[in-house]
């Protein structure tokens, strides 16, 4: 009965006198790839009353097939199709195709045939199916850009989609339009199997110096929906303008000094390895950008360069001049020489400019040393300084002056109320004298200081004494003599210039006046005045002998 009536429809379609057909606009269906495609019969109007049966095909542009069928009678619809649709399709309650795995190969359109008793409805479908990228990622990234070169800034791809999207470029946040400085160049690929689509762009850019840091994103559109992936910062690389060589020293360069030379070039990245002109060599220095000169000689004194290994237009150059000074003296150590001889050293000093020269003697600054008669007050530590930019050379020599010991004063004193005699010998002399006395004595101190010196002895004379005083060293010696009257003696006179002759005479007179006293006692009062009118001021006269009232010559030297 069904091939009855499809026969009938035929036959109405085929001759297409049927006043009753209806042909709807077409409608659009919209479906996402992979997903199950809904088509609805007539707009999903309600089927008529005396629906007879409902019928879905499809028609491409060169080829058409039926789909399913379903009688009014038959619970179950009829699937016509023998092609890979019979797999694909089926019918809802509201008699819409529905159609699983969508996909391009879909986009065709299906019509639904409404046939009733009275009617013939045909309502034609376009289904579209849409596909967004499954991807969309930026390859062939450089690891920087190169200045003013166009440099690939990456590859942008989305891949399979459909309609196709479409690849844009962003600068900073700002849309990069196609330059002689951006260069982009687009490509679509289309899959033969699945006809899906991959976008493609690629960037070529060249950079600028203030592109450094730049942030490139590649821009999809995919039905008015952007995706947009940033790219990482990327650094611009750039070639060396100026270079410099800097000599890196405190002060002036000196003879003897570690001098390194430092280059600097502008590049990006800076370089690595540069070559040093030294003393016309060209050195290789690798991984570093300097070089030293290790305790530089004064024949080093020169034009140094650096350049660039792979672009020897790049040089620096730097003149360096060695500053050297040399110092020698005629005379050095220790110099030993006798007072009064003559002296003079001779300086020498050759350097790389002029040097100032000073003398010091013992710390004090002095004339150039030059001397006719020595003195030991010339004699000390000599230095000689000499210095130029900076550079100090000092040569020093001790001079000293020896000479035969001299006495320059043999002094005696009694403290006031004592009972023993300081003697004080002074003498010059170099080396140091030693003293030897002719009296046995105590206390004995010594003082040497520049080459005199002083010796103190305490003596206790018992008897009238000459005392010497006999100074030595390796040069000779000196003696001297002075007369100590015993401490025994009270009273002691500065009287000079009396012979032992005339104290003689004197004690007799004394011994005679006594015997004169002693012989007329009246007159002992008046001499005991007289006795009191002397310098006799000692308690000392219970040991004294009777030449105790005798003068001392404690005065003759
Ligand atoms: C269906 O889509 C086509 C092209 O895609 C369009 O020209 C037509 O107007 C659409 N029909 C409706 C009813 O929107
Ligand atoms: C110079 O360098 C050498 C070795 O590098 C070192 O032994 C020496 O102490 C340095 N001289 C100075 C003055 O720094
Ligand atoms: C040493 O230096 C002084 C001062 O610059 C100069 O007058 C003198 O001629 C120099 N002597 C020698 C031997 O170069
Ligand atoms: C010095 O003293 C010693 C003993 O202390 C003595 O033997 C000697 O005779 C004395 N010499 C003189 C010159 O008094
Ligand atoms: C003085 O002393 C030195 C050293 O002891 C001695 O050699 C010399 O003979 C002495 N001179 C006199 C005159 O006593
Ligand atoms: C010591 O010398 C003094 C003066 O020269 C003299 O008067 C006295 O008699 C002398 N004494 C002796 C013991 O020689």
């Amino acid at each position: 009965m069904g091939s009855a009536a499809v026969l009938l429809l035929l036959a109405l379609v085929g001759a297409g006198t049927l006043l009753l057909e209806q042909v709807q606009g077409t409608e659009n269906v919209t479906a996402l790839y992979g997903s199950t495609i809904v088509i609805p019969c007539n707009g999903g109007a309600p089927a008529p009353e005396d629906l007879m049966f409902i019928k879905w095909k499809y028609e491409t542009s060169d080829n058409s097939g039926d789909l399913l069928i379903k009688q009014t009678r038959n619970d179950q619809a009829t699937i016509q199709a023998t092609d890979d649709y019979a797999k694909r399709i089926s019918l809802d309650d509201k008699y819409s195709l529905l159609i699983t795995d969508a996909s391009l190969k879909d986009q065709k359109t299906f019509t639904c045939l409404v046939v009733s008793d009275n009617d013939l409805l045909e309502c034609p479908v376009s289904v579209i199916v849409y596909k967004k990228p499954s991807s969309v990622q930026v390859m062939d990234k450089p690891e920087a850009l190169q200045k003013d070169k166009l440099t690939t800034v990456g590859t942008c791809v989305s891949s399979d989609a459909h309609p196709a999207a479409t690849i844009t470029w962003k600068k900073n946040g700002q849309p990069l339009l196609a330059s002689e400085k951006a260069v982009i160049t687009p490509s679509l690929k289309l899959d033969p199997a699945t006809g899906l689509s991959t976008t493609s762009s690629t960037l070529q850019y060249a950079a600028t110096k203030q592109d450094v840091g730049a942030i490139f994103a590649c821009v999809s559109t995919y039905k008015q929906t952007d995706e947009e992936l940033e790219m990482e910062p990327l650094s611009v690389h750039y070639p060396s303008e100026k270079i410099s060589l800097q000599v890196m020293s405190k002060g002036p360069v000196v003879e003897g000094d570690n001098v390194t030379l430092k280059c600097h070039a502008d590049g990006n990245p800076p370089p690595s390895s540069f070559f040093f002109h030294v003393m016309g060599e060209k050195v290789l220095v690798e991984n570093s950008d300097t070089y030293t000169l290790t305790a530089i000689s004064r024949g080093a004194t020169g034009e140094y360069k650096c350049s660039l290994t792979d672009n020897k237009e790049m040089e620096a150059s730097q003149r360096i001049v060695v500053s050297y000074l040399d110092l020698s003296l005629s005379l050095t150590g220790t110099v030993v020489k006798t007072v009064g001889d003559a002296l003079s050293v001779k300086t020498e000093n050759s350097s790389s400019g002029d040097a100032k020269v000073s003398w010091t003697q013992n710390g004090k600054p002095v004339k150039e040393p030059e001397f006719s008669k020595l003195t030991y007050a010339d004699a000390g530590v000599y230095v000689c300084e000499a210095s130029i930019d900076g550079l100090v050379r000092r040569q020093s020599f001790e001079l000293v002056v020896e000479g035969k010991p001299s006495i320059t004063s043999l002094r005696k004193h009694r403290p006031e109320g004592a009972k023993y005699k300081v003697l004080t010998c002074e003498a010059e002399g170099v080396p140091e004298p030693s003293f030897h006395w002719s009296i046995n004595n105590t206390d004995e101190k010594s003082t040497y200081i520049n080459g005199k010196a002083i010796h103190t002895i305490t003596v206790i004379p018992k008897v009238n004494l000459t005392v010497t005083c006999n100074v030595s060293n390796k040069l000779g010696e000196d003696i001297m003599s002075i007369s100590v009257s015993s401490i025994f003696e009270e009273h002691e006179r500065r009287e000079s210039g009396g012979d032992s002759g005339d104290q003689s005479k004197l004690i007799v007179g004394v011994v005679v006046a006594l015997l004169v006293v002693a012989a007329v006692g009246g007159l002992i009062y008046w001499i005991y005045i007289k006795r009191r009118q002397g310098s006799w001021t000692t308690g000392e006269k219970e040991v004294g002998t009777a030449e105790e009232n005798k003068k001392l010559e404690d005065n003759n030297v």
